[in-house]
C-alpha cells in the first residue's frame, strides 16, 4: 500500500486527451456560456469588456495580426518596440537569424544595433509618465497580517540603492549575480537592480540545494550572491543563509571563491541567530539604506545578455539558459499584455515564484512593462487554511490570476466552500502553465472559481522560449479545456514524425517551432555546441521542444507532454539523469533508473528503480537515505516519490536502460510491456516485477 498508495489512479484515455470530451461536458452543463465549435465561452457581455481592451474582436482579428508577424516580423515587432525607450534604435535589417546547423552557427538576432535598459523601461518610464505613487507591489506575508505595499517610486528608488551597492562591490556589466531568496520584494528588486547595471542575475530557486546553488554560482562564475538570512514556507522554516554559506564552502573547495553576500533580514532567522562569515557577508539593512536612491542606468545592446536561468535536459547537468535584452522585452511585454489582457494599474497576481521562468517573465518583467500592480505572496497556498489563496484575491482585488494546475488540484480537493466563502467579483482573467492542465482542474477553475465569467487561458512555452508561445487570447475565440489553442503572434509552430517530416491538419506529432522568436533562448552558458545539439541538431532547421502535440480541425494545439526523459513534478522540470546520477552517488546504490508516473496533485511523480549494492538491505533505512541524498544534491522537490528495488535495470544489449519498460512496471501494467526479447537479460523484467510487493 506504501507504494502506490499517493500515486494517483490512471486517468481515463478520454480525460486525459481532454479537449473536446471536457469542452462538450461543460457546454451541456453550462446555462450561462454558450458553446461554439465545441468550445468553451464566456459570456458576450464579458468578451465586450476584453475586446474593447486588446483590440481584438474575433479570431479573423487575430489571423490578421497573426499573419503580420510571421510574414514581416522585423516590422510587426518594430512598430511594438516604438512604444519603449530606446537610447539607440535598431537598424533597420534588426530581425536575423540561423536555425539550420547545416548553415552555420545557430543564433537569433532581433533589434539589433538597439540600445535599452529593461530596468528604465519596467520603472523610470512610468514614474516619468506619473504613475511614482501607483502601487508596485502588493506583497504578503507567509502569516495572515504580514503585508507590505511598495508603490513604482518607491521600488524604482530601492533598486537604485541595490544597484550602488552593487557596484560598490564592484559588480560590472556583464558580471553574474546569484540571487537566493524566499518571495519577497527584495527578490524582484535585486533583478531589476542587476538589470539597471547591464549585470547578468542567474536567480536560483530556493528550494534548491546547497549543492545545486554551488553548482550554478561556479559555472556562471558569481562571486556576488543576495539571499536572506531565512525563510518561512507554511509553517517550515528555511535555513536560506546556512545553505549559502554551505553552497560557498562547496564551491571554495572547487576553487571558486564567493567574495560577497547581501544578506536580508528575515524575521524567520534575525540578526544573531543568523550564522555569519565576517568579511564577506554584509546586511541588507546596513549596506543599502545608506546608498544613493538614484543611479544611472547603463544602456546595453539589444542582444546584451539579460540573465542566467538554469534548467534541467534529459541529459547532463542543468544548462544555464541564456535570454537577451532587448527581444525579451518587447516579448514578456506583449505577450503579458494580450495573453492576460494588462492594462496599467490592474492588479494581477502571478503565483509563480521568481525562481522559475515564470516568475521571471510574468512576476518581474512583463507586469512591471505594462505598469500592472504586482500581488506578491511568500507563503505557500494551504497556509495557514486552505482559503488563503481566496483570501488575497478578495483583499487585493485581483484581476488577472496566473497560476498551475498542480495548485488548482490541491485547491480544488480542499472543496469548494472554502473558495466561495471570498468575494471573487474582481477576477477577470484566469491562467494557467507549466504542465498540462487535465479538464477537470480546467473546469473548475472555469466554473467554481471563476463562477464562468472568465476566461482559462492555458499558456504553453518553456524557460527555453522566455515568453507564451501557444495561448488563448480573452474573449477572442472559444477556449477549449486543457488546449494551449493557438500560437502567439511570430510563434510558427509545427508538428513532425519521428522522422523529422512535417505533418499537416489535424494530427498528433512532435512540436517544434518554424522561425525564431523576440525572447528565444540564444545560447547555453559557456557551451554553444550543446545549445545547438540539445534543441537544433534533432529536426533541421527546427527548434525542438520535447513535447509532444495534437492539432485538432479547429487548429488548436493541445500539448501532450514530454516525449524526452524530462519529468514535470508540479509544473517544475526534473532531469531524470540528474536524480539517477544523485542516487548512484549514494554508496549503497549501484545504479538507478527513474521514470515519470502520474501523480494526483503533482501531475507526475517521480519513480525510482535502485539497484543495491551485494552486501546492502532494502531496508527503510536505505530507502530514506537515498531520498536524502537526492535532497542533498538536487532539492526536496525532486525527491522521489517511489523507491522500487531492482535486482537490475532492463538494458539492452548495447546498454541502454529501457524506460519504456520500467514506465509500464511502475503503473502496474504489466500486460502492456510489450517485447522484452531484445533486453541483454529478459529474465531482469520479471525480477523487477516480483520486488514490487516485497520492497518495504
Ligand atoms: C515544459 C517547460 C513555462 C513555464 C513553466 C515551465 C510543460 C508548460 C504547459 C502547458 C502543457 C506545459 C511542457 C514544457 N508545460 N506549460 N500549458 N500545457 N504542458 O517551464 O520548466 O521550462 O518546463 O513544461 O512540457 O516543455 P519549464
Amino acid at each position: 500500500a506504501v507504494l502506490t498508495g499517493h500515486l494517483a489512479p490512471q486517468l481515463s484515455g478520454l480525460e486525459r486527451a481532454g479537449a473536446l470530451a471536457g469542452s462538450a461536458i461543460l457546454a451541456r452543463r453550462s446555462t450561462v456560456a454558450t458553446s461554439q465549435e465545441g468550445g468553451a465561452v464566456v459570456p458576450d457581455t464579458v468578451q465586450v469588456e476584453y475586446r474593447a481592451r486588446t483590440g481584438i474582436h474575433s479570431r479573423a482579428d487575430y489571423e490578421r495580426m497573426y499573419r503580420h508577424s510571421v510574414d514581416d516580423p522585423a516590422g510587426f515587432w518594430g512598430d511594438i518596440a516604438a512604444g519603449f525607450v530606446w537610447e539607440r534604435r535598431w537598424a533597420p535589417d534588426h530581425f536575423s537569424y540561423n536555425l539550420d546547423l547545416q548553415s552555420g552557427r545557430v543564433s537569433t538576432r532581433i533589434f539589433a544595433g538597439g540600445r535599452t535598459n529593461i530596468a528604465f523601461n519596467c520603472l523610470d518610464r512610468h514614474v516619468e509618465a506619473g504613475r511614482g505613487s501607483q502601487p508596485c507591489f502588493l506583497w504578503e506575508g507567509n502569516d495572515v497580517g504580514q503585508e507590505r505595499k511598495m508603490t513604482y517610486g518607491e521600488v524604482l528608488q530601492e533598486v537604485c540603492r541595490v544597484a550602488n551597492w552593487l557596484k560598490s562591490v564592484g559588480v560590472r556589466k556583464g558580471d553574474a549575480v546569484a540571487i537566493y531568496l524566499p518571495l519577497i520584494c527584495e527578490l524582484p528588486i535585486a533583478m531589476l537592480a542587476c538589470t539597471r547595471l547591464g549585470a547578468v542575475h542567474s536567480v536560483v530557486f530556493a528550494g534548491f540545494s546547497a549543492d545545486s546553488l554551488a553548482q550554478r554560482c561556479i559555472d556562471c562564475r558569481s562571486r556576488v550572491i543576495i539571499t536572506a538570512s531565512g525563510g518561512m514556507r507554511g509553517s517550515k522554516r528555511v535555513e536560506l543563509k546556512q545553505i549559502v554559506d554551505a553552497a560557498a564552502k562547496v564551491a571554495a573547495e572547487k576553487g571558486h571563491k564567493i567574495h560577497k553576500a547581501l544578506v536580508v533580514e528575515h524575521p524567520a532567522a534575525p540578526r544573531g541567530k543568523c550564522p555569519w562569515a565576517r568579511g564577506r557577508d554584509v546586511w541588507y539593512g546596513d549596506a543599502v539604506p545608506a546608498q544613493q536612491a538614484t543611479c544611472q542606468v547603463e544602456w546595453v545592446d539589444a542582444e546584451d545578455p539579460l540573465f542566467l536561468l538554469y534548467t534541467s535536459g534529459s541529459t547532463g547537468n542543468p544548462k544555464g539558459v541564456v535570454h537577451s535584452t532587448g527581444g525579451y522585452m518587447v516579448g514578456a511585454a506583449t505577450t503579458a499584455k494580450y495573453c492576460f489582457d494588462l492594462q496599467p494599474g490592474d492588479v494581477y497576481w502571478c503565483t509563480a515564484d521568481c525562481g522559475w521562468i515564470t516568475g521571471h517573465t510574468y512576476l518581474a518583467y512583463g507586469p512591471l512593462l505594462n505598469a500592472a500592480t504586482n500581488v506578491i505572496y511568500e507563503g505557500v497556498p494551504l497556509h495557514p487554511q486552505p482559503d488563503r489563496m481566496w483570501q488575497i484575491v478578495e483583499k487585493c482585488k485581483v484581476r488577472t490570476l496566473y497560476t498551475a494546475p498542480t495548485l488548482i488540484r490541491a485547491l480544488e480537493a480542499q472543496g469548494d466552500t472554502w473558495v466561495k466563502k471570498h468575494d471573487r467579483s474582481s477576477l477577470r482573467v484566469l491562467g494557467s502553465v507549466g504542465e498540462p492542465i487535465n479538464p477537470r482542474a480546467w473546469r473548475w477553475l472555469f466554473e467554481v472559481v471563476g463562477e464562468r465569467r472568465c476566461p482559462v487561458i492555458d499558456t504553453w512555452w518553456q524557460t527555453e522560449t522566455g515568453t507564451v508561445m501557444i495561448s488563448p487570447l480573452p474573449g477572442a475565440w472559444p477556449e477549449s479545456p486543457g488546449s494551449a489553442t493557438l500560437p502567439f503572434f511570430g510563434v510558427v509552430p509545427v508538428l513532425v514524425n519521428d522522422k523529422g517530416k512535417e505533418l499537416h491538419g489535424a494530427t498528433e506529432g512532435i512540436l517544434c517551432i518554424k522561425q525564431t522568436w523576440p525572447a528565444a533562448i540564444r545560447t547555453i552558458k559557456g557551451d554553444h555546441k550543446r545549445f545547438e545539439q540539445t534543441y537544433f541538431s534533432t529536426f533541421k532547421g527546427l527548434y525542438f521542444t520535447g513535447d509532444g502535440c495534437r492539432r485538432d480541425d479547429r487548429g488548436y494545439y493541445t500539448i501532450t507532454g514530454r516525449v524526452d526523459d524530462v519529468i514535470n513534478v508540479s509544473g517544475h522540470r526534473v532531469g531524470t539523469a540528474e536524480v539517477e546520477a544523485a542516487l548512484a552517488a549514494h554508496g549503497a546504490c549501484v545504479e538507478a533508473a527513474v521514470v515519470g508516473v502520474e501523480h494526483k496533485i503533482k501531475g507526475q511523480g517521480i519513480y525510482a528503480y535502485v539497484a543495491l549494492a551485494q552486501d546492502e538491505e532494502p531496508s527503510e533505512a536505505t530507502r530514506k537515505s537515498l531520498i536524502a541524498a537526492v535532497r542533498q544534491h538536487i532539492g526536496a522537490f525532486a525527491a522521489p516519490d517511489v523507491i522500487h528495488w531492482a535486482p537490475g535495470l532492463p538494458k539492452t544489449r548495447s546498454g541502454k536502460i529501457m524506460r519504456r519498460i520500467l514506465r509500464k512496471i511502475a503503473v502496474n501494467a504489466d500486460s502492456e510491456l510489450g517485447d522484452v526479447s531484445t533486453l541483454a537479460d529478459p529474465s531482469v523484467v520479471q525480477a523487477i516485477i516480483s520486488m514490487r510487493v516485497t520492497q518495504l
